[in-house]
């Protein structure tokens, strides 16, 4: 049988919201009311394969040729697209573990072998080029990464994506990196990864670091004829999106430094409340990142699930089960929306830890 669903997204769309609410992955929405030069709106355009401004501006925020680009309906449909164009059923994907669910289950939707490589806890949740090596065989078709890493924010180097952009080359594979955390990195920006070679292909949108999130504006970057091929196999999909959200996106794409900076104060501010957090509560443990949206705390001593259900109903304070990433002793939570509710949730949470029984 395929995989039709998606737990996490079910659980995300129906469960996850609370007064104080850490299950976020995103920054807080970007009103369109301070969207800088905005658009004369239009209902329909000239929209085919692309709309050509649209295409341009995403091209040159990229630093590649617009022939490089397949628009598509946020990083989801992205990933969907690039899965389905690059994988026949029976295919072998690698993906990171820890993973976002939504990857592994668009792989299983597309009927690939997924086998899965450690981010391994003890070394900070770097990748490491040899844990891929442990399951790369000949019929590996895709490696598929996030960078930043969903859940920990951890970033991957250029040296070691190279690495692992070898590694796939060495069995004609290619590698599928998610980078739609990536601008979370306020300073030295790293360059989109497809720039590291033929074998990338990378996704992305303006939604978690920009709060465009209803825009839909996503992305794949691939090379020409794979890019091609990919806006014919999205006749069967989406087809030709919403003209509007084409029209914002590319006001959006002209004025991304001031909707980034936006975001960043309140991102920024909340690292700091989290690191005060972290500090007054030694025994959980979590990479500490300069950067990204997103932190895993690892709970030890503790049924997390319960925990959690506990922490929403009776503090009103949710936040991502770890076993979503198949963690489930860790949670995920998330920073960037507003400052107090980010302040008064983790407050929440230490309430709720000191009144653990087991604790
Ligand atoms: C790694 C990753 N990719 C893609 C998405 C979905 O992005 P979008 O809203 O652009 O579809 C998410 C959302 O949480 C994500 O964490």
């Amino acid at each position: 049988m395929r995989h039709r669903h998606s737990d996490y997204m079910h659980w995300a769309k129906t469960q996850s919201r609370a007064p104080f609410n850490l299950a976020t992955s995103g920054v807080g929405s970007f009103p369109l009311a301070e969207l800088p030069g905005q658009p004369a709106l239009e209902i329909n355009g000239d929209s085919t394969y692309g709309y050509a401004p649209l295409q341009q501006a995403i091209a040159a925020k990229c630093g590649v040729d617009p022939d490089c680009v397949v628009a598509a309906a946020g990083t989801s449909m992205a990933n969907h697209l690039a899965m389905a164009a690059l994988l026949e059923p029976g295919d072998e994907v690698l993906i990171e573990h820890p993973a976002y669910e939504l990857l592994v289950a668009a792989a299983l939707y597309m009927e690939a072998r997924v086998k899965c490589f450690a981010r391994l806890e003890e070394n900070g949740y770097a990748l490491d080029p040899d844990q891929i090596r442990r399951v790369l065989t000949p019929r590996t078709k895709l490696i598929v990464i996030t960078n930043l890493h969903n859940p920990t924010s951890v970033l991957t180097p250029d040296s070691v994506l190279r690495e692992i952009g070898d590694l796939a080359r060495s069995v004609g594979a290619r590698v599928l990196v998610d980078e739609v955390y990536l601008d979370a990195v306020y300073e030295d920006t790293p360059r989109t990864s497809y720039l590291l070679g033929p074998e990338f292909i990378v996704t992305n949108s303006l939604t978690k670091v920009y709060g465009l999130s209803g825009l839909r504006c996503g992305w794949i970057l691939a090379e020409p004829d794979l890019a091609r091929a990919m806006w014919r196999l999205n006749d069967l999909f989406g087809s030709i999106p919403a003209h509007p959200a084409e029209l914002l996106s590319v006001a959006a794409l002209a004025h991304l430094d001031v909707i980034r900076a936006r975001a960043r104060r309140v991102v920024d501010a909340d690292r700091v409340q989290l690191a005060e957090f972290l500090a007054r509560h030694p025994s959980i443990c979590s990479p500490r990142t300069k950067f990204g949206t997103t932190a895993f705390l690892r709970l030890s001593g503790l049924d997390v699930d319960s925990f959690l259900a506990r922490l929403r109903s009776d503090y009103e304070t949710s936040a991502v089960p770890g076993r979503f990433f198949e963690m489930p002793g860790h949670v995920r939570i998330g920073m960037g929306v507003d400052g107090a509710m980010f302040a008064e949730g983790l407050r929440r949470i230490s309430l709720a830890l000191a009144a653990q029984p087991s604790r």
